[in-house]
């Protein structure tokens, strides 16, 4: 089939769900976090797995650990963290700062962030909800640093939540960003699915559709009164689902199961357009730079097997210092780095 028809066939289904489904339009934290027991699937380590040096995730999230150590220079600091998820980097940072604190709009992802720092007995991580499209609930100058992963481009108005975190950050206070922009989507990604798993008698099949030029993203949410299981069953699909598996007569026939039909849409800058909001916003230095993730990736990959460190004392040893240099050093914004963003 020809890229032309796809995307028509992608605008049909699109169609089809505004039609005969009406979705309701929806903030992020109704469209899914206050939907999902955990957010990262339970696959964050120390905070959901015990720590495993031979895996290659583990070693990345150390690294982002570094990173939104030093990069914020938050060693012994007062630190905030912008939409923890499940308590991502919060409770992993936690150990090397004076103090974090944890905001997020989503009431289900709070609980789950404070009942991880409770079993993980970390005591100085605070975790608080707050309305979205209110003010951070923070005075100005608060925070020495602000991590932010992921979160910023989830929020209804990227521009006005950075200058929010450029309030509550003191003077020389450094904000460290993680973003998904959608640069990686292009050629193949821009229609996209995914089937969230709700609990053992429902699912939520999200249909993405991106648009890469003008940097947003339309997510259409179907929850299904089924398990994950039953529908990638309904769909033919035990190896994994694509796109183009899902059309209008099969919606039309799994239609009665459709318990709930929303729309989200999410504004996801790319650094060119984050660096010159920042800059407006009032920053007075902007760096694209290279992450502790890349990092981390390429020193695991530098050793054999035998060779390779595993315990998380000598995986830290061999990582931050590296990290620590990497943080400050430019990347191109053609790969959309992450960003740091002094006050
Ligand atoms: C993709 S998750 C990232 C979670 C975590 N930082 C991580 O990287 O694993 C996005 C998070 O942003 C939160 N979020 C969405 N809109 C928000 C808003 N307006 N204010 C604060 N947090 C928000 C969500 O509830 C969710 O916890």
């Amino acid at each position: 089939m020809s890229m032309e028809n796809k995307k028509n066939l992608g605008c049909n289904i699109f169609n089809w769900i505004e039609e005969s489904l009406n979705p309701t339009n929806c903030t992020s934290e109704d469209f899914i976090y206050n939907e999902m027991e955990s957010q990262s699937g339970n696959s964050l380590p120390i905070i959901y797995q015990p720590f495993d040096g031979r895996k290659i995730s583990h070693w990345i999230d150390r690294g982002l650990l570094y990173d939104f150590l030093y990069s914020t220079e938050g060693e012994n600091k007062k630190l905030l963290d912008f939409g923890p998820g499940d308590g991502w980097p919060s409770l992993i940072v936690a150990p090397y700062a004076k103090e974090v604190i944890g905001i997020d709009s989503s009431t289900r992802r709070i609980e789950v962030c404070s009942e991880n720092a409770k079993r993980l007995r970390i005591t100085n991580v605070k975790f608080k909800n707050y309305v979205v499209g209110s003010k951070i609930p923070f005075e100005d100058n608060s925070f020495d640093g602000v991590m932010a992963a992921s979160s910023v481009e989830q929020t209804p108005n990227p521009k006005e939540t950075l200058k929010e975190l450029y309030r509550v950050l003191k003077p020389e206070g450094r904000l460290r960003i993680h973003y998904e922009a959608l640069g990686r989507y292009r050629n193949g990604g821009e229609r996209d699915l995914w089937i969230a798993d709700l609990n053992e008698k429902s699912c939520k099949l999200i249909l993405f559709n991106r648009n890469i030029e003008d940097e947003y993203v339309i997510q259409y949410g179907l929850t299904f009164a089924m398990s994950k299981e039953e529908l990638m069953g309904r769909l033919s699909a035990n190896e994994g689902v694509s796109f183009n598996q899902i059309t209008i007569p099969l919606l039309q026939e799994l239609k009665s199961k459709i318990t709930k039909a929303q729309v989200l849409k999410t504004v996801h800058p790319s650094a060119k357009t984050i660096i010159s909001w920042l800059k407006e916003i009032g920053f007075k230095e902007v760096i694209p730079s290279h992450s502790g993730s890349s990092v981390a990736f390429k020193l695991f990959n530098q050793y054999d097997n035998s060779e390779r460190p595993k315990d998380l004392h000598s995986i830290d040893e061999v990582i931050k210092n590296v990290v620590k240099v990497a943080v400050q050093l430019k990347a191109p914004i053609e790969i959309d780095p992450m960003i740091t963003a002094i006050k």
